[in-house]
């Protein structure tokens, strides 16, 4: 088993929950590592906050690099997750190379939305031993109109299709699954269900842990999700802010 699988569950087996906040720098991740956040995601969520787009179609696998270096220089103690961005997982080959490129700068698993077209290519990456979460749910990479923002997995059909992805993303030997804007009763099932460790955006509380977007904790995104609070607000730090997310996750479930 790998190093990551036997550290989260331990973790599940503890009810020790994940704790799991994107980060774009080295100044903020420090302040990640500082509090122990288990996984700092650099996720491509930076075409909104870091470049003021509207979506994350426009970021570049430069741009991830970029900000995986960043990140990777206050790392110490967390696990650092890097997005594959749009269109990066289209071939085997150039997905191969870029994941490889993302561990060689200091990231320990890659993040892939995944789509049922990816089955063979998420495949083929673990065969090269690059570690892979799983991202199912509400995908921003293929999303195009607003009203494809909203939860997955209320009908028959998409909780049919969510539970066989996670079971699949299972069999292909991912690390971890995220799950962004399911169903909460489909994201306790399939956290019951599934034998690899389960983090949640948007999608209850019952995930072995959750994910958030920095700047929605510290309250500076221009548009953040219903989901998430501004907990700077009755802090006097951001420390103090992001500190109250991690005893939040923390404190579930016990
Ligand atoms: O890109 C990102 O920040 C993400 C999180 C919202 C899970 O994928």
């Amino acid at each position: 088993m790998s190093k990551i699988r036997e550290k989260f569950n331990h973790y599940v087996a503890a009810n020790n929950q994940i704790v799991c906040v994107t980060c774009y720098d080295a100044s903020f991740a420090k302040i990640l590592d500082d509090l122990k956040i288990d996984i700092v995601l650099v996720g491509d969520s930076l075409g909104m906050v870091i470049k003021g787009d509207e979506d994350t179609h426009s970021v570049k696998k430069d741009e991830i690099i970029y900000h995986t270096s960043c990140v990777a220089k206050s790392k110490k103690n967390f696990l650092l997750m890097s997005d594959m961005p749009i269109n990066s997982c289209k071939d085997k080959d150039s997905a191969i190379i870029f994941a490889k490129k993302l561990l060689k700068i200091n990231a320990d698993i890659v993040k892939i939305e995944y789509q049922d077209t990816h089955k063979d290519i998420v495949k083929e990456i673990i065969s090269e031993n690059i570690p892979v979460c799983g991202h199912l749910g509400f995908l921003p990479q293929y999303a195009i109109k607003k009203e494809d923002i909203r939860v997955y997995g209320k009908t028959q059909l998409e909780h049919d299709k969510i539970l066989r992805q996670a079971k699949e993303l299972e069999n292909l030997g991912v690390e971890i699954i995220l799950l962004e804007c399911v169903d909460k009763k489909l994201s306790k099932l399939i956290t019951e269900l599934v034998n690899v460790p389960v983090i949640g955006i948007g999608s209850g509380e019952s995930c072995n842990g959750q994910v958030q977007v920095i700047y929605d904790i510290i309250g500076i995104s221009n548009n953040p999700p219903k989901f998430s609070k501004n907990l700077l607000e009755g802090s006097t730090s951001i420390q103090e802010a992001i500190k109250k997310f991690h005893d939040y996750v923390k404190n579930l479930n016990t």
